[in-house]
């Protein structure tokens, strides 16, 4: 078994390779990679970069270049479920691409011709994280995440992600990797620990809070592998 943990900015990495071992970092396509082990177990870790496209780069470098065989993403998102307060972790049970429009040809918004609305997260990984959850005592939204090219600080445009997709969460990278790893058949799963409310204060507190929220999500990504192994 070989891992990948992914995130998309350094803050969102740098909580992982504190705690891992034999971490030997490799250049390649324009990003950093490291090759590490934790608790015995062979990990590949890296940050995208911010984006779709960035994203589905790494995705793929993964798994196709290190040959990973399960992807688990880490990171911070905008909450749209009102239940959710920043700190708080979303795993995705299922992702789409709420930037995704040919609603001009009669497509549903987020769905383009042999490629699907929604994405579903591997079930036992996802099942995996709730038995982590319970033995830490740690209450785990599950729910579904939008992805898309934009940060979104804006009410009306929360309100319309929620309405169309019935999304608890959004950010700009889950639903790329939810298409590769679906695509190379490979078990993937996305969590986020809530950086901010996607409203108009969402600027300010992302700033505020992305280290913190991203150090949450990156601490349970870490018992994860350790029920892996
Ligand atoms: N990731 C964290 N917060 C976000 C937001 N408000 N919009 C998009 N991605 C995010």
């Amino acid at each position: 078994m070989k891992i990948a943990i992914m995130g998309a900015m350094r803050e969102e990495i740098a909580p992982l390779l504190e705690k891992l071992d034999n971490v030997k970092e490799i250049k390649y396509a324009s990003n950093r990679y490291y090759e590490a082990s934790y608790n015995g177990i062979d990990v590949v870790v890296a940050y995208s970069k911010i984006g779709k496209v960035f994203a589905s780069l790494t995705a793929t470098i993964l798994i196709e270049k290190f040959g990973c065989d399960r992807l688990l993403f880490s990171g911070v998102a905008g909450a749209i479920n009102e239940d959710l307060s920043i700190g708080d972790l979303i795993v995705a049970n299922k992702l789409c691409q709420h930037d995704l429009d040919i609603t001009a040809f009669g497509h549903p918004h987020g769905y383009v011709p042999e490629g699907a609305e929604f994405i579903h997260c591997d079930e036992s990984l996802v099942a995996l994280s709730k038995d982590v959850a319970k033995s830490l005592g740690i209450h785990l939204y599950e729910g579904i995440i939008a992805t898309g090219d934009q940060f979104v600080s804006d009410h009306a445009k929360k309100a319309w992600i929620s309405d169309t997709f019935c999304a608890d969460a959004l950010e700009m990278e889950g639903s790329s990797v939810a298409v590769v790893c679906d695509a190379l058949d490979v078990p993937f799963f996305i969590l986020r620990a809530i950086s901010d409310s996607a409203d108009d204060s969402a600027d300010v507190d992302f700033d505020t809070f992305l280290e913190k929220s991203a150090k949450v999500s990156a601490n349970f990504i870490l018992k994860m592998v350790e029920k892996l192994t």
